[in-house]
């Protein structure tokens, strides 16, 4: 089976490093992909988001699935256009990726499904938005509508900062077009749980949960990013939670889109609070995490190549899809100064030195002509290891993150430690 894998991150290496130990997988091309894939694949000078380059590719290399990794693509209708073309593709299509390309969309669908959320109102008039946050409560959080790469939720604890955030998005456009409307939430209280699902657009099973660390910096201080690591399984949210927030969440919502003609077949991810054992939803994606993907698929016990054919297909199995024991854990190294300025073109060294049980799943990162790795983005790499126990993950990936060297070189110390503390 030859697949293409259309993406250029961690998540894309770490899809890549599970369909390559897959007996039925004999080729895997990815879009435009990264240093680390290139070792594993062959990579395509074809961006994630140029539709046509895509299209035009998996028809040239006659490949049986392609799999969508970022949400941008998505947005564009990058499944539509390929299925048009008769070409087998694990994702939504772009109708139905408004759950994550939309939160006034993924809003409206949580308030018809009855799935718990914060509560939440949606403005495009600067004066009326301004009103609503004169007369609230806070802290309230303020939204760009459409994607801005994790970093579109903006926490409010005055109403000057709630003014300043809607001139931000309304006026000063600082996310462009995904601020055409702004979204205000209540903010929640409790610990994040990302609780991502393989859905055929009828049938769910769910991945083992895990928590992203979304800010910048250790206990949770700077600006939100893309995500800085991440652990599974999270002591506070066992099987039963799994069980009930996928009934709560997940279930209803692939109900709807099935019941609207919407055709969702690919990740589902809601991205949970959780208060003692109410359980409400903060957003969803449209896709496999980031980096999510590179902490639970080293806990996938089935073939992944299986699983995402049938979710294509329609005849996704959920008794089929089984997860290792065990515990992981995922520190991201990134460029000092992300997700603000960076630099890039830092060689990389001391890559040869990780343990072989431990994984590095590149993210920004560039081979040059004569085989160096140099960083080429914000979130530069992901160093994952399993262990029997969150302990054990953890010493093991600390042990080995400070192998790696690059200049600038910057990550979170406290990534599970509430856990093992
Ligand atoms: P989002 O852009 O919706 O993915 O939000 C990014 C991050 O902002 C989330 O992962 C939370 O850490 C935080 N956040 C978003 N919405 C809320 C909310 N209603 N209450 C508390 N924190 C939130
Ligand atoms: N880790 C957050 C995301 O993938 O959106």
């Amino acid at each position: 089976m030859r697949v293409l894998v259309v993406g250029s991150g961690g998540r894309e290496h770490a899809l890549v490093w599970k369909l390559s130990q897959e007996s039925r997988i004999s080729e895997i091309v990815v879009a435009p992909g990264n240093a680390g894939t290139a070792a594993l694949a062959e990579n395509a000078p074809v961006a994630a988001t140029d539709l046509a380059g895509l299209t035009e590719l998996a028809t040239r290399r006659r490949v049986d699935l392609v799999v969508i990794g970022p949400e941008v693509p998505l947005a564009l209708g990058v499944v539509d256009v390929l299925q048009a073309a008769g070409i087998r593709t694990f994702g939504p299509t772009r109708a139905a990726a408004q759950i994550e390309s939309s939160k006034a969309f993924a809003h409206e669908m949580m308030q018809k499904c009855g799935v718990p959320a914060a509560e939440t109102r949606v403005f495009t008039s600067y004066s009326a938005a301004r009103e609503y946050v004169a007369n609230s409560s806070y802290p309230l959080v303020v939204k760009a509508d459409g994607l801005a790469a994790g970093k579109g939720a903006i926490i409010t604890v005055t109403e000057s900062e709630a003014e300043e955030a809607l001139k931000d998005i309304l006026n000063r456009r600082v996310f462009g077009d995904a601020g055409n409307r702004v979204v205000i939430e209540e903010y929640l209280q409790g610990r994040e749980v990302s609780l991502l699902a393989f859905t055929d657009g009828t049938r769910v099973a769910p991945m083992v949960p895990s928590c992203d660390y979304k800010r910048a910096l250790d206990y949770d201080e700077g600006p939100n990013t893309g995500g800085m690591g991440c652990y599974s399984p999270p002591g506070f949210f066992d099987d039963t939670m799994v069980q009930r927030a996928t009934e709560l969440a997940i279930a209803p919502v692939i109900r709807a889109m099935r019941e609207n003609a919407l055709d969702y077949r690919g990740v589902l991810y809601a991205g949970l609070m959780v208060d003692g054992d109410q359980i409400r939803v903060l957003e969803f994606n449209a896709r496999f995490g980031d980096p999510e993907t590179q902490i639970v698929l080293p806990r996938l016990g089935s073939s992944l190549a299986d699983i995402l054919v049938s979710c294509a297909e329609g005849t996704l199995d959920p008794s089929t899809v089984e997860w290792k024991a065990g515990c992981s854990v995922g520190v991201v190294l990134a460029s000092g100064g992300y997700p603000d300025h960076y630099e890039k073109g830092c060689p990389i060294s001391g890559l040869d030195l990780v343990d072989r049980n431990v994984a590095v799943f590149h993210a920004g990162t560039r081979l040059t002509h004569d085989g160096r790795v140099l960083t080429d983005g914000g979130r530069v790499m992901s160093i994952v290891a399993t262990g029997n126990s969150m302990a054990e993950a953890r010493e093991r990936v600390y042990a080995n993150v400070t192998k790696v060297y690059f200049s600038n070189m910057m990550y979170r110390t406290d990534i599970a430690l509430r856990e093992v503390a």
